[in-house]
């Protein structure tokens, strides 16, 4: 892994945003932890998403279905056949890889690997024939481990949306077109890791299941993408760090009869940061099928009754929030602060945006041997925690301080100094601008809210 996203691995393991899991006994490949300030993050990701999607919209419901579901499912959502990556051994040292990747040389330079065809870890160049792999985690139900009580781990939140169509509809007495919302924890063993947390294990995604009447799919479609990337945009991204990518026919999913993804400029080159598929009526028609059930949708207009289309937008949380860390990320060459000793130094920013940064608000004394001062921060810090996050911090000098602030995204330090002392005020100061103004104690709830 090189440059940029060597620091913001850096980064976030410093600064307690995410950590490889069981890294006590060695870690476990492309599994990850949500550290403390990870996890506020990714919690505010998806509220704001939450917001955006279902708060603020009168067409589409939110639910939380299940990990594990009845094994028919994958059999009818067609998983079980298709959900699988090409799978290859390096017939020298036996490690296996995906064989896509080997053919395209997508990992060299970070490997063994200097040419194309050749092993990611030893460079060798033979390998077996290529063999489908599924990539579902596969778990056993109840107390028996037999082929009968075999199931999987869910890959897509997508089958509870589904499966779930018919009841949802009527107890919600939605109308077409209408969406389905859910964000929710998904596995996928997947062969060929690395990039941190690009290709997980373990991850959450967020997607839309939304069920349009036949004939009207396309222009949904379209619709949904640019939704999709307003999102993104409105979160801070940049936008030319986002490009659409249109699947050929030959590269769509088994469901899918349209599908465009919408890529990040990753340090490692553009890659998927979520997609828009148009899954037509496959799913319903599937789990109709295999169910035995009625499906349908009755339109109360024309009296009659059809299988809707599904237009799918879908997105990766951990892909965003890498996403967001490496787009906010900027280093600054001793240019903000006078200190000789600070302008030797390189800063670092995370310039998140407000809705998501994990940190709203630090609270700092201006010196911490001074009871008075820390006193009234300790007020301070009482009276903002139950509007904002905030972080109180006295550790080291201030500029020290701002910085710490800096690297960590928080869009505002409040800073507690003699005259707040006599005046009862303190001083605002903004990460991106670096100005700082006084308000008054007594006002200062309301501004930040104002401000975040
Ligand atoms: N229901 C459709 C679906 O699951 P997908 O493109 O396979 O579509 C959805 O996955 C999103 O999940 C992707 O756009 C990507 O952001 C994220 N994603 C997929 N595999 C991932 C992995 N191994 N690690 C982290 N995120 C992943």
């Amino acid at each position: 892994m090189g440059g940029l996203m060597q620091k913001i691995v850096s980064l976030a393991k410093r600064r307690g945003f995410i950590f490889q899991s069981s890294e006590i006994y060695g870690g476990v490949e492309a599994l990850w932890d949500y550290g403390p300030l990870g996890s506020l993050l990714k919690n505010n990701i998806k509220e704001a998403w939450l917001k955006r999607f279902v708060q603020e919209r009168d067409d589409i419901v939110l639910i939380d279905g299940t990990v594990i579901m009845h094994p028919k499912v994958w059999e009818a959502s067609g998983h079980i056949e298709n959900f699988t990556d090409p799978l290859v051994e390096c017939k020298n040292c036996h490690n296996r890889f995906r064989a896509d990747y080997i053919e395209n040389g997508d990992f060299i330079g970070q490997g063994k690997a200097k040419e194309k065809n050749q092993c990611l870890q030893c460079g060798g160049k033979e390998f077996t024939k290529s063999k489908k792999f599924n990539l579902m985690f596969r778990t056993f139900l109840g107390p028996v481990e037999d082929k009968a009580h075999q199931t999987y781990l869910r890959p897509e939140t997508a089958q509870s949306m589904f499966t779930n169509f018919s009841q949802i509809q009527e107890t919600m007495r939605l109308k077409i077109p209408f969406g389905i919302a859910q964000i929710g924890h998904c596995f996928r063993n997947e062969i060929t890791t690395g990039n941190f947390t690009f290709r997980s294990r373990e991850f959450d995604i967020a997607e839309i299941e939304y069920f349009v009447k036949p004939g009207t799919d396309e222009k949904i479609f379209e619709n949904w993408v640019s939704e999709w990337e307003n999102f993104f945009l409105d979160l801070g991204l940049k936008k030319e760090n986002l490009k659409r990518h249109e699947h050929k026919k030959e590269d769509l999913a088994h469901y899918s009869k349209r599908t465009i993804d919408i890529e990040y400029k990753f340090p490692f080159g553009w890659s998927e940061l979520a997609g828009i598929a148009n899954r037509t009526d496959f799913d319903l028609s599937q789990h109709s099928k295999f169910s035995g059930k009625d499906l349908n949708y009755f339109d109360e207009e024309t009296g009659k009754k059809y299988t809707p289309y599904v237009i799918e937008p879908t997105l990766g949380i951990e892909r965003l929030l890498l996403a967001l860390l490496i787009d906010g990320y900027e280093e600054i060459k001793g240019a903000r602060t006078k200190t000789t000793e600070a302008a030797k130094e390189i800063e670092t920013m995370l310039k998140l945006d407000k809705k998501i940064a994990p940190i709203k608000v630090a609270v700092l004394p201006l010196v911490r041997n001074k009871s008075e001062l820390v006193n009234k921060a300790k007020e301070v810090h009482q009276l903002l925690k139950p509007h904002f996050a905030c972080q109180y911090d006295e550790l080291g000098s201030i500029g020290r301080r701002y910085r710490r602030q800096d690297e960590i995204g928080t869009p505002y330090a409040i800073t507690i100094d003699f005259e707040t002392l006599k005046q009862n005020d303190v001083t605002i100061r903004d990460r991106d601008t670096m100005k700082q103004e006084r308000i008054k104690i007594n006002d200062l709830v309301k501004i930040l809210k104002e401000k975040l």
